[in-house]
């Protein structure tokens, strides 16, 4: 009986897991779309008042998120620097909860660039 109810426990709790496991990467749209243009706004806007780089959005081609200790979304977009536009893959892995727990990383055709900032 006790086996039983170890079996169940068990299993219950790798339904749990099961459903929560990281790792689908998902097409934004809407309001997540929306959410994920807020967060590289607000990336961009703390980098460029601190140690750069200096961009801001001109418009996002494609963002996709994915579920791996916080969120880490892959942004393909276009950015303007000064009076240059350029079209980069920025990807920003997101853990509000730690210091400096945002890094965010620039593959722009001119190289990468690596930051962290907090949330
Ligand atoms: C993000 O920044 C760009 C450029 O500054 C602006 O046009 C856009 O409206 C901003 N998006 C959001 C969701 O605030």
């Amino acid at each position: 009986m006790l086996t039983m109810k170890r079996i169940f426990v068990l299993g219950l709790a790798l339904t749990i897991v099961s459903a929560t496991i990281p790792g689908g990467v998902t097409e934004l749209s809407g309001a997540d779309l929306k959410e994920a243009e807020d967060t590289l706004n607000n990336s961009l806007s703390k980098l460029a008042s601190g140690d750069g780089p200096n961009y801001k959005l001109s418009k996002i081609i494609k963002v996709t998120r994915q579920v791996v200790a916080g969120y880490r979304y892959v942004y393909d977009v276009e950015l303007i620097e000064g009076s240059k536009t350029k079209v980069c893959n920025v990807v920003i892995w997101s853990q509000p909860w730690l210091e400096n727990g945002i890094e965010v990383t620039f593959n722009c055709p001119d190289g990468q660039v690596v930051r962290k900032h907090s949330a």
